[in-house]
């Protein structure tokens, strides 16, 4: 019943050639009444659409929502093996979860999950990940190396190194790394990766690496709490990013990365995730579980360990923290 009427409404908007159109004339169209045309504006505008409303002239739609469904992301992908198993899904409440169950059931390695909406996106430490409707990337990419599960934290160094690349092939934009997984632009955070883990004591069987990345956003779109510290690419660049291109060149970049980590070892990746850190050589408080501390960064360890330096010269070796800049 529901859909019929959106259906209808969308179908007078199509047909209206990006004129308004009246409530009244919507609500004729679609044999319902006014306050019915004014909650489907409101659900259109939940998923996505852009519409603009003016008084007395009407509703017209300025965007639409665009998915990445696995045909967007298959069309011109450049891999070998990342990404050749889509699993697509428009709203789940975490890709976490699903690539955890797929990784259990024994999906082969470079397997995605991506959704257009997650309803309990999961952050780092517990914390929520706020996932809307069609404006970001929601992504699970399930990898299958043999290794043991205390290398698992290169391969988080990796995936940011990865999602730098991706967002500067597309946007030409030049994020920074945060230790050790925040990527941010002018100090505001646009992705976040959390890195997940089945293993044995000796070995991992799938590390599942979650990629949340803030791309069409617009400041109006983040929460209060988070405002202030967030960002998307569409804000820093000025304009809407193709999210299918973004999950293409993030894909690209990842498998490349991962074949020389695998071929050359991690200092190669060591190098590079340096070059674009945010922190070596600057003063940070590092907030952990064991209480905060300051001091210089002075890089990361073969195994991906922050390295700082208090200021009586002693050196902390920092596995788990936030880092304050
Ligand atoms: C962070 O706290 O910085 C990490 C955020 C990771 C969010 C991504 S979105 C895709 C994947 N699914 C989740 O539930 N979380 C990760």
């Amino acid at each position: 019943m529901q859909s019929d009427l959106r259906k209808k409404l969308i179908d007078a908007f199509t047909l209206s050639g990006g004129d308004f159109l009246s409530g009244q004339r919507l609500a004729e169209i679609a044999g319902c009444s006014r306050t019915a045309v004014w909650k489907h504006m409101e659900d259109l505008r939940k998923d996505g659409f852009i519409i603009e409303a003016v008084r007395k002239k009407g509703y017209r739609i300025l965007e639409v929502p665009e998915k990445v469904s696995g045909d967007e992301i298959s069309l011109g992908l450049k891999t070998d093996f990342l990404g050749r198993q889509i699993h697509y899904e428009e709203s789940v409440e975490s890709t976490q979860k699903i690539a955890h169950r797929l990784a259990a059931d024994g999906a082969p390695e470079g397997t995605i999950i991506v959704a257009d909406e997650q309803t309990m996106g999961r952050g780092r430490l517990g914390r929520r990940w706020h996932s809307p409707k069609f404006s970001g990337i929601w992504l699970s990419v399930i990898l299958r190396p043999d290794l043991p599960p205390p290398k698992a934290p290169q391969l988080t160094l990796i995936a940011a190194v990865a999602v730098v690349q991706a967002i500067e092939d597309v946007t030409g934009l030049v994020p920074q790394i945060k230790w050790p997984n925040d990527i941010l632009i002018g100090q505001k955070k646009v992705t976040g990766i959390l890195t997940e883990l089945q293993a044995e004591s000796d070995r991992i069987n799938a590390i599942i690496i979650g990629i949340g990345m803030n791309v069409n956003q617009k400041a109006a779109d983040f929460p209060e709490e988070i405002i202030e510290t967030a960002t998307s690419l569409a804000i820093e660049a000025g304009h809407d990013v193709s999210r299918a291109a973004l999950i293409q060149s993030m894909l690209y970049r990842l498998e490349k990365l991962y074949k020389t980590y695998l071929d050359k070892g991690f200092y190669p990746i060591k190098l590079l995730w340096e070059s674009y850190a945010i922190s070596i050589g600057k003063k940070i408080t590092a907030r952990t579980l064991s209480g905060d501390f300051s001091g210089t960064a002075l890089g990361i360890t073969e195994d991906g360990v922050l390295m700082i330096e208090e200021s009586d010269g002693s050196l902390r070796y920092v596995y788990s923290a936030d880092i304050q800049l």
